[in-house]
């Protein structure tokens, strides 16, 4: 009989070890009855591409992957997702059959996933979303594929806005420009920035919301971000980034294991634990 391997598993990172990703993925396991095992690894930040063969090597078989090496991680694979193509990074590393490394992304589907969970219409939404790096790149198909009225993106640098807009504009009614032309009346609002990192708070009108809308933060923390209270105070629901950590999550751990784990159960123990 041949010893029994548990699958490896990981989330690369520099640094990574404040990551909820091995937590999110063992619940997930222990659900489904999957024997894995997920551990965060540091990769050294000059050879990522080494770190994942050296995974690969001691049975790992599949990998999240987060800052700094989503776009690294969209140069090393064989076959890629047309989502991640798109989005130009990769948070999904697995291993196939045939030793070739797949990538995809699942932030932009668990940020849409989360949406949906929370009862956020995208059909015929006015959206609006801050932000023009990495991060709002990587959501952009997912919320067009709800078919929103209109997504406008606004940021700091209005040409890196105008920019990604022109990139997706096949794919829906998009548009972008500088924080200075942003007008009012939207449904749904996302903050992509990483202001909320700083404590800081894009410059946005007092009318930027209609009734009944819904502020989104990408970022999540025990306390709500300065553009969620602002929000807040300006009468929108204001939802953070962590239901979008553990959807995305749900989809990697579907890539690889092919079973759909129940994400609420585990939002709740994550809220609790901030
Ligand atoms: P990420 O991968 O998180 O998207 P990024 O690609 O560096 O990181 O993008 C950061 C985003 O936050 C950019 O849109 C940036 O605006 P610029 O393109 O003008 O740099 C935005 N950002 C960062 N700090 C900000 C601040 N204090 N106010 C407004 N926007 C900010």
């Amino acid at each position: 009989m041949s010893p029994h391997v548990t699958d490896r598993y990981c989330v690369f990172g520099n640094p990574v070890a404040h990551s909820k990703s091995p937590f999110i993925h063992a619940a997930f396991a222990a659900q489904t009855d999957e024997q894995i095992e997920y551990t965060a690894i540091a990769a050294p930040l000059d050879n990522f591409a080494g770190a994942w063969r050296e995974f690969v090597a001691q049975g790992g078989r599949g990998a999240n992957v987060t800052i700094p090496f989503k776009e690294e991680a969209f140069r090393l694979c064989d076959t890629i997702s047309s989502r991640a193509r798109r989005a130009g990074a990769v948070n999904t590393l697995l291993l196939g059959k045939n030793g070739l490394t797949y990538g995809d992304t699942t932030d932009g589907i668990g940020l849409v996933r989360d949406l949906a969970r929370q009862g956020v219409k995208l059909t015929g939404a006015r959206i609006l979303v801050l932000g023009a790096g990495g991060a709002v790149r990587g959501v952009l198909e997912p919320l067009l594929a709800e078919t929103p009225a209109s997504l406008h993106i606004a940021n700091r640098t209005a040409e890196k806005a105008a920019r990604l807009a022109r990139d997706f504009a096949d794919l829906g009614a998009i548009t972008g420009g500088g924080f200075k032309d942003v007008t009012g009346g939207f449904d749904l609002v996302i903050n992509g920035t990483s202001a909320s990192l700083s404590g800081e708070l894009p410059p946005l009108p007092d009318g930027l919301f209609a009734t009944d809308a819904t502020a989104y933060d990408m970022m999540y923390g025990a306390e709500p971000t300065v553009f969620l209270c602002w929000a807040g105070a300006r009468g929108a629901r204001p939802l953070d980034g962590l239901g979008m950590l553990v959807e995305q999550a749900a989809e990697s751990f579907f890539q690889w294991r092919g079973k759909r784990p129940d994400t609420a159960a585990v939002m709740a123990t994550l809220r609790e634990s901030l």
